[in-house]
């Protein structure tokens, strides 16, 4: 939420940060801005709307100077305005601030500064930053001071960047609870609020920790802690490759990310098993045999398409390993005294490793001595950091805010450690895991084969985009695919869509059922099969539109449902990770012909660093 890009070095800062915020801009929209320094004096452009808006504004009155901040924003505190908009100011336009979280204390500190006569000009919390800095600075004459004492009285999260006048040849950067990385070249450095940023400039990167602070200038980059104390950071490489965070000729990331899957989950996978010997291995899970012996439950817990990847993982876990399993939506189970302890399993989920409702589930678990696996696609991020142990999907940067190659990255991780689970626990046979590994080294071929035929979905999707409301309905793994097909459409083209387990149609939702409500029904062969056509005669009854994902061969469903999708034979534990292609497809096509933007659907941010 609220993307930070800021440069120092020889060159023209505004052209990098321009570039930097436009890679950061999926993490909020609404506003943007950027800050300079000039021969000693401070320049300010910012503006409401998207980063284009900014651009011309820039193009009006340009900015210059080699040292500058950008910002692009999700508003939490005050609406987006122009006013709103970061970088913020002190009283005399000296200081410039531009913040990534939340100032739980900032009503009382604006408050007190007020009393002590500084004007404020925005309705953000931020602003009392650039206030309390331009206050200790008067007091202490030093600006890496001023940040300090200012982050004392602060309450909450934040990823900072700052600049002033006062000392024209430094950037301050600093974290506690938001993401914020510094990236290193030659004669330049960069902080940027995530990787994806500053893959174009560098591959070598320090990950600031929480209390943190930065002094960087031109030729030297020095991090201290909360004391004042000088810390020696690691520097970490990033593998990702720079096309990576472009769109290759792609209409948008979100249709480019889809057509990833199948190689982002051969990425996933690879290294990590041996179908021979039914071996599975991850470099950094950190559990021991012991360990997992003893786990007697486990827990998951993400936020939104996690969720869903972690409701998969629930079925898996209960038939593979014959634990108990659960799933908490991340934001519950922080706060309700979770009843765990060191015998349970917690695996918090997370594409960005940075949501602040998982973050603190994660901790949460922790304190009560369970031991906590991520899966996180991103690298070095907070979540991977902060867990015992963490498998990384190999899914590369996803920029869509629509998460797509996550989940699929995801289930197949979990289906992975389910089967590793199942092994050293006893409940599956050699045999059997050899099977199981085999159907998802097959899966990425199977979806190569389902995205060829994208354009059927392109047909469906023109029959049903003017629709109002959808249905989605599974049994079984099914159900949870229900909920992100649901999930895939309400986001990014605004129609109100609903996942149901089928079986619970009848219980409600079966009133909303008329000839305009299509139905999307993943009907594939299984044991619930017939249960399932039950379930279209029921909506068929009714007027209702079906739209079904069936295995092909099926020629029965056909004479049931309006339309069909076929999806090439799979087993049924791998079924989850095919089945939500033609949801992500038709929710794609859908908003595509609706007009919507796809890769930044209005009030939503890639990731949600506030609670
Ligand atoms: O980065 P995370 O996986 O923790 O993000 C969790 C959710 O915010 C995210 O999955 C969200 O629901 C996506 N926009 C769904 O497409």
């Amino acid at each position: 939420m609220c993307g930070i890009f800021g440069y120092i070095g020889k060159r023209e800062a505004l052209p990098f940060i321009l570039e930097g915020l436009k890679k950061l801009e999926y993490r909020g929209y609404d506003s943007a801005g950027v800050s300079t320094i000039q021969h000693g004096k401070i320049f300010l452009n910012k503006s409401c709307g998207k980063i284009a808006r900014l651009e011309e504004v820039l193009e009006a009155r340009p900015i210059g100077g080699s040292i500058g901040i950008g910002h692009t924003r999700w508003a939490t505190h005050g609406k987006p305005s122009d006013e709103n908009s970061h970088p913020h100011s002190d009283c005399s336009d000296q200081i410039t601030v531009v913040h990534n979280g939340i100032i739980e204390n900032y009503l009382e500190l604006r408050r007190q500064l007020a009393e002590e006569g500084h004007k404020f000009t925005s309705a953000t919390d931020t602003e009392v930053i650039a206030h309390l800095i331009e206050k200790y600075f008067k007091e202490t004459g030093s600006l890496e001071t001023a940040v300090r004492k200012t982050l004392n009285a602060i309450d909450g999260s934040y990823a900072l960047g700052v600049i002033s006048e006062h000392e024209p040849d430094k950037l301050i950067a600093a974290r506690k609870g938001s993401p914020l990385l510094i990236g290193i070249e030659e004669d330049e450095t960069f902080i940027a609020s995530d990787i994806s940023a500053l893959i174009k400039y560098t591959s070598r990167v320090i990950y600031l920790n929480d209390y943190e602070l930065a002094v960087i200038t031109e030729n030297d980059i020095v991090i201290k802690d909360r004391d004042g104390k000088t810390l020696k950071k690691n520097i970490s490489f990033i593998s990702w490759d720079p096309e990576s965070a472009e769109k290759c000729g792609y209409t948008h990331f979100m249709l480019k990310e889809i057509h990833e899957q199948p190689n982002a989950i051969r990425k996933t996978i690879e290294g990590r098993i041996s179908a021979e010997s039914a071996n599975i291995h991850f470099d950094e899970l950190n559990l021991t045999e012991k360990e997992i012996k003893n786990i007697n439950r486990v827990v998951f817990t993400a936020c939104g398409t996690s969720w869903h990847a972690a409701l998969v993982g629930e079925y898996l876990i209960e038939q593979m390993v014959k634990l108990p399993a659960e799933v908490e939506y991340a934001a519950e189970f922080r706060y309700r005294h979770p009843v765990i302890d060191d015998k349970t399993l917690v695996i918090a989920i997370s594409q960005s490793g940075e949501t602040a409702d998982t973050l603190a589930a994660a901790w949460e678990a922790k304190s009560l001595g369970a031991k906590v696996i991520s899966i996180c696609n991103v690298v070095g991020s907070t979540l991977a950091r902060d867990s015992h142990g963490v498998i990384y999907t190999q899914a590369g940067p996803e920029i869509g805010v629509a998460s797509t190659k996550a989940f699929t990255t995801q289930l197949s991780v979990i289906y992975l450690l389910t089967l590793l689970l199942a092994r050293t626990k006893g409940t599956l046979t050699g045999a059997e895991i050899k099977n199981y590994i085999h159907d998802l080294i097959e899966l990425p071929g199977k979806i190569e084969q389902v995205l060829a035929r994208e354009h059927e979905i392109e047909k469906i999707a023109q029959k049903y985009y003017l629709s109002n409301n959808a249905l989605f309905l599974g049994r079984g793994k099914g159900f949870p695919i229900a909920l992100e097909g649901a999930l895939k459409l309400k986001e990014i083209s605004y129609i109100h869509a609903e996942g149901y387990p089928a079986a619970e149609m009848k219980h409600g939702p079966i009133a909303l059922i008329d000839q305009n409500m299509p139905v999307v029904v993943l009907a594939m062969t299984g044991k619930r099969y017939e249960k399932i056509l039950g379930n279209i005669e029921e909506v068929k009854a009714r007027g209702g539109q079906v739209i079904a994902i069936a295995n092909e061969g099926d020629n029965y469903i056909q004479e049931k449902a309006d339309e069909v999708f076929y999806l090439p034979k799979s087993p049924i534990a791998v079924s989850p990770i095919l089945a939500v292609i033609p949801l992500q497809l038709l929710a794609y096509y859908i908003a595509v012909k609706r007009g919507c933007h796809i890769d930044q659907p209005r009030n939503l941010a890639k990731s949600v660093t506030v609670e």
